[in-house]
């Protein structure tokens, strides 16, 4: 073999794809029972809208894009995130008033790879485009909260904060500014260029972590508005009975928050202490992308790291029946059986390569069939022999009836 992935990338097979099939799947119904549309944006964009959308100073601007250009010399880049394109796909479409959406879909991050961190890692999110409404806030949070329930991965917690409103980041900026420049000498290079243009970013830097440890926390300048606006996130938080802490640090990697931010955190997922999905209101976004003001909320959620917190039960790919041919000269009986039952709905499947009836069986068992229908001489007599793998009851029962049989395991 000389060809490998590239690194930080992933091949999902089964059985373990199992899981993700189960998370793609509780996540397409959920965001659909909150009322999020599906939407699909390029998987590459102009690179300005990430430099916009993101922002420059952003350790995923600077430092993580998979950035190149085209035939036609356009600087195009591989998404590192979905939020900024779902605003622009909005604007460009001329929509106003209220969009909800869901995508899923995979994101790209030159980053040093490790432990649920990789260069291609996939993310399901929801964005809620035109409610500044604090209830939007919750609804969202709520959605990545029960997506985490629905899977399995116990313990969730999230984290909360608010950044407060641009307009009144003035004497936060000064009070952190002010903290920072005291300590400078003990700031990381990035850091301290940082200082000067966009302080906010020095707490999201993890070498600086010390230092901003006891930095001065947006929560205590929030002007009275925004200030309300956190209530009512944190009121609607505990009506739905969702545990969140408040993490007065938290300002996440990305510069177009404004108020809520947030990140779920699980006891069962604790590599490098990485949040399991994160978001927050955006509301800043549509004008630095050129648009009108439009407030936003969204989330999303790290699918490769769902998948490491989700319990081992939730592996498997499952099938309700596995048809298993004993007599080569019923092929099609055999074909037409499974077909009926999957147009019945069943989950079934069936060996095409003519294997003995014992390699048939095993297939049956690592495939995790619930019951194996065999189709043998008594088909003639119209009857299949169905047996339940878990409880080895076996019944000879006609043809007509086997969908019934299966549905009753
Ligand atoms: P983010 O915090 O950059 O936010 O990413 C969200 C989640 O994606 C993270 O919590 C993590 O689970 C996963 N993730 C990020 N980078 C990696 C990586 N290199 N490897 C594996 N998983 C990773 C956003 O992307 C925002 N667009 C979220 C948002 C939506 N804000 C508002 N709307």
């Amino acid at each position: 073999m000389t060809i490998r992935a590239p690194k930080g990338t992933l091949d999902v097979l089964p059985p373990e794809s199992g899981r993700w099939r189960r998370l793609l799947r509780a996540f397409d119904d959920l965001s659909e029972r909150y009322g999020y549309a599906l939407l699909l944006t390029p998987l590459f964009e102009a690179t300005e809208l990430f430099a916009r959308g993101v922002g420059e100073e952003t350790e995923i601007v600077e430092k993580q894009m998979y950035t190149f250009a085209d035939k036609g010399g356009r600087s195009l880049t591989l998404r590192p995130e979905a939020t900024a394109s779902v605003v622009r796909a909005y604007l460009q479409a001329g929509r106003s008033g209220v969009l909800k959406g869901a995508y899923s879909g995979p994101m790209f991050r030159y980053e040093q790879p490790q432990a649920g961190r990789r260069r291609q890692f996939y993310q399901v999110g929801v964005e809620y485009l035109g409610e500044p409404s604090a209830d939007a806030d919750v609804e969202v949070i709520e959605v990545g909260y029960r997506l985490l329930e629905e899977v399995g991965v116990a313990e969730v917690t999230v984290l909360l904060n608010s950044l407060g409103d641009p307009a009144d980041r003035a004497g936060y900026r000064e009070a952190l500014t002010a903290y920072l420049e005291r300590r400078a000498d003990l700031l990381s290079p990035d850091s301290r260029r940082r200082l000067a243009t966009n302080p906010l970013r020095v707490l999201d830097s993890k070498e600086d972590a010390g230092v901003v440890a006891d930095a001065p926390a947006p929560l205590d300048h929030l002007a009275a508005e925004a200030a309300a606006h956190f209530d009512a996130v944190r009121a609607g938080l505990e009506r739905r009975k969702i545990p969140f802490q408040i993490a007065p640090r938290l300002v996440r990697g990305l510069d177009y928050y404004n108020r809520t931010v947030f990140e779920y955190q699980a006891r069962s997922y604790t590599a490098a202490q990485d949040a399991l999905g994160g978001g927050g209101r955006y509301d800043p976004l549509a004008e630095l992308l050129g648009g009108p003001p439009t407030p936003g909320v969204g989330l999303a959620m790290g699918a490769d790291r769902m998948v490491a917190a989700m319990p081992e039960e939730a592996v498997g790919e499952g099938l309700d029946v596995f048809v298993v041919l004993a007599d080569s000269s019923r092929r099609e009986a055999a074909l037409d059986l499974t077909a009926s039952l999957r147009a019945a709905g069943v989950r079934a499947d069936l060996d095409l390569a003519g294997r003995s009836v014992k390699a048939q069986f095993k297939t049956a068992d690592r495939r995790g069939a619930a019951v194996v229908a065999v189709v043998g001489e008594e088909w003639g007599r119209g009857r299949v022999t169905v047996r339940s793998m878990a409880g080895g009851e076996e019944e000879s029962v006609p043809v007509a009836e086997v969908t019934e049989w299966v549905k009753a395991r």
